[in-house]
């Protein structure tokens, strides 16, 4: 039998990809985070939740049990929309948490939130429509919607939220097909929505036929003790309320849904299963069982309580060990702390330095479509324990009162 490869017409290089792939930024990101996957790294660069808060115990009992009771069925295939329990389980937390009307049909499970934020492109986004982005805004967001090829239009955020005078005057301007928000401890920049801003973002887009992308991952991650109602309470229909399991209990489940009208739900499956039919059924019976046989809001205040501290502790660093010019935000909950540096100092040229001492953050610019923020910096406090982030803070603090002196 003739075996040898044939040789191919294509020579390395000629594979001719799709225009859109031209649209979609790399991550900076997972760029980074491929250094800093090396042990002797202190990164503040990742986005990760703290490992050590993962409910590992609880999810293998579950898993076990769930194999044990149901093993033919949970390694079936199974609906897009998701499985139903798991959908009626989120409807009741709305319920409970924000008393938040969602029918558990108008929910549908994710591959995690991300998917949620491409379906939302997939359904909604012809080339060249208008998505209107916070400035700065969540990176995989940015990405997800490139592929569909938008205009992207943004709107500074101010210290409560989106500068309001800005988005009524784009709303009355252009016409915007999606608006993309993070009203919750904002990635990258820790900033949450006031409820007036809440309201104003609401009636502004009532007036117009621009839909809502509100993503919530870190909303329940909070630590005042006073969460802030979503935006979908005052703008139902017009929202696309986007959740996930990923900072609450594990992100490699991969486990997210979206919560939408019904019509919308409609289009999104279809869309979900040309992606990929549903998403990972034994994780969703998993994390289901998990709910069942656990109190989820006990676990979640166990990570309030650790990423507190982890974000006192950060700050306490940049009091002590960081020249006072770096100015920063406090964020009331999530993972990260937004820096602004002088003008003129590059994070950039920051994070070169940093590197060579192995420390690791994310320049700010990344986050910025105009190529603005230069001076900005985020720094994620929840992957990182009590020494090497003193360590790490300290190295930090040293390197910029040398670079500013
Ligand atoms: C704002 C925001 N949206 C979505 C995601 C993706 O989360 P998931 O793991 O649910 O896909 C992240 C992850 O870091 C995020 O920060």
């Amino acid at each position: 039998m003739n075996t040898h490869t044939l040789q191919s017409h294509l020579t390395d290089g000629e594979f001719s990809f799709a225009n859109r792939m031209q649209c979609i930024p790399k991550s900076f990101i997972r760029e980074i985070l491929k250094v800093t996957a090396q042990p002797d790294v202190i990164s503040f660069a990742g986005g990760l939740p703290n490992p050590q808060y993962f409910p590992v115990e609880a999810l293998k009992n579950a898993a076990i049990k769930v194999f044990e009771q149901d093993g033919c069925n949970v390694l079936q295939y199974a609906v897009s929309e998701g499985y139903k329990p798991l959908r009626e389980y989120i409807a009741m937390r709305y319920k409970l948490t924000q008393n938040l009307d969602i029918d558990p049909d108008e929910i549908l499970i994710t591959n995690g939130s991300q998917q949620g934020i491409d379906l939302a492109g997939k359904v909604f986004l012809n080339p060249h429509d208008k998505v209107l982005l916070e400035s700065p805004s969540y990176l995989g967001a940015i990405q997800a919607f490139s592929a569909y090829e938008p205009e992207f239009i943004t709107v500074d955020l101010q210290a409560d939220g989106i500068d309001t005078n800005a988005l009524k005057m784009v709303l009355a301007n252009q016409n915007i097909k999606l608006m993309y928000a993070i009203p919750n401890f904002q990635n990258p920049t820790g900033i949450s929505y006031s409820i007036e801003k809440r309201i104003a973002t609401a009636n502004l887009l009532s007036n117009s036929n621009t839909i809502l992308v509100e993503d919530d991952p870190y909303g329940s991650i909070e630590f005042t003790g006073k969460p802030m109602p979503s935006i979908k309470k005052f703008l139902n229909k017009q929202t696309i309320l986007l959740g996930s399991f990923s900072k609450i209990a594990s992100p490699g489940m991969r486990l997210g849904w979206v919560a939408a009208d019904k019509k919308i739900i409609a289009q999104m499956i279809v869309a979900k299963q040309a992606t990929d039919l549903h998403s990972n059924f034994l994780s969703q019976r998993i994390i289901y069982q998990f709910l069942m046989d656990n109190d989820l809001e006990t676990h979640i205040s166990q990570i309030k309580n650790a990423y507190k501290q982890q974000r006192d502790q950060m700050l306490g660093c940049i009091h002590k060990y960081f020249p006072q010019q770096v100015k920063y935000i406090t964020p009331e909950g999530g993972m990260f702390i937004w820096l602004t540096l002088p003008q003129g100092y590059n994070a950039f040229d920051l994070l070169q330095k940093a590197s060579e001492q192995k420390i690791a953050f994310v320049p700010g610019g990344t986050f910025f479509l105009e190529g603005k923020g230069q001076n900005t910096m985020r720094l994620n406090y929840s992957n990182t324990e009590t020494q090497q982030l003193e360590e790490g803070m300290k190295k930090l603090g040293s390197i910029l009162w040398e670079w500013m002196r």
